[in-house]
């Protein structure tokens, strides 16, 4: 049945078919057609960050960026969804296109750049959603902020989404962003990491409830920093990390139309590279915060070394424009089995 879809929306361009995905999925979510035509997947408990996820495998940041089909996913299958990347004001991204499929590869580059109706627009989604399972929230700052003055854009966005979000991933690893990698390193890490706990313990106050935040890395960059990054997480106390973002790297893809676009890449030629690096941050955090494994996972093995390098959980993007839905169930599957 997917195939089929899926032959459909790939006439379109890979943004029109985004489009046309979301409003058909938010049609036959309020027409009750999506329960009857969606086999269920198995409600396999996990707890993580202190959460209870319905099944290990999420909806990944940037399918979901405003809230608008959460109830949706969750009809799909997904033990938890992440929304976002939101921003503090709207944007509208890099122009078109921005969006880019590389078909053998099963591989998408994108370089949307945060295109979001603003944190407001979202927190008002969150307050409608029906969903019952964990929604966390992705955060990330404007285009126009200088890097410098990121921890505001960051800070206003936690305040806004604490009271509606079970998790906030804090997003410092899109490369369609500039600079916003840089925030990943050094002094800039710390000093970040610092207002955020900091606000978080305020907020915990405030609303008498600790909302996890996990941070979200790119794969691009070397085992050493990615072990200087995981002692500032434990330092710090942050709750969870997710691995990774997508890659600037393009070996993988070399020869392929639209393989020099700029962009991250997603999909299957990021898969080893994401585990690769999961299982050197496992090795630096040595269980003291759980991993969230994202990037490449295209089918049931995939997910499971993703588990066998550190992960707890695991997130899809790309899979599920490739695969579709049926890989939610196969993938939670092997992942409950392989535990
Ligand atoms: C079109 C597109 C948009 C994305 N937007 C975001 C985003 O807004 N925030 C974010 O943290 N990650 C974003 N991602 C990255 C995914 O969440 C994920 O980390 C990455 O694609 C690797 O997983 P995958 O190989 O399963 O796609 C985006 C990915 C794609 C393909």
């Amino acid at each position: 049945m997917y195939q089929l879809i899926r032959n459909i929306l790939f006439w379109f361009t890979p943004e029109i078919a985004h489009e046309l995905m979301m409003d058909m999925l938010s049609a036959s979510q309020r027409l009750g057609l999506l329960t009857r035509l969606c086999k269920p997947v198995s409600f396999a408990p996990i707890d993580v960050m202190g959460l209870t996820f319905d099944n290990p495998v999420g909806l990944a940041a940037g399918l979901d960026k405003n809230g608008e089909c959460i109830e949706a996913f969750g009809t799909l299958g997904f033990g938890w969804i992440e929304v976002g990347t939101v921003t503090p004001r709207p944007q509208l991204g890099n122009p078109k296109p921005r969006l880019f499929r590389i078909v053998e590869r099963e591989a998408i580059i994108n370089r949307m750049g945060f295109n979001n109706k603003g944190v407001d627009h979202l927190v008002e989604n969150l307050k409608k959603t029906r969903y019952q399972g964990v929604v966390g929230v992705n955060i990330g700052k404007n285009r126009v902020t200088p890097v410098e003055e990121a921890e505001s854009d960051y800070l206003t966005c936690l305040r806004k989404v604490y009271d509606y979000a079970d998790y906030v991933a804090v997003n410092l690893s899109s490369p369609n962003t500039p600079e916003l990698r840089q925030l990943q390193f050094g002094d800039t890490l710390k000093s970040l990491l610092g207002a955020l706990k900091e606000e978080q313990d305020k907020l915990a106050k405030e609303y008498d409830k600790y909302i996890p935040l996990a941070i979200k890395l790119a794969p691009d960059m070397t085992d050493d920093e990615i072990r200087d990054i995981a002692a500032q997480l434990v330092a710090y106390e942050i709750d969870g990390v997710i691995s990774t973002n997508t890659t600037l790297e393009r070996d993988a893809v070399q020869g392929c139309e639209n393989a020099n676009e700029d962009g991250g890449l997603s999909g299957a030629p990021l898969t080893d590279l994401s585990t690769q690096k999961i299982r050197i941050l496992a090795e630096a955090l040595n269980r003291k915060l759980p991993i969230i494994g994202v990037g490449g996972i295209m089918d049931a093995q995939s997910a499971v070394d993703k588990i066998k390098a550190g992960a707890s959980l695991v997130q899809i993007y790309s899979g599920f424009i490739y695969r579709g839905p049926d890989l939610i169930r196969e993938v939670s599957e092997a992942v409950v089995a392989c535990r």
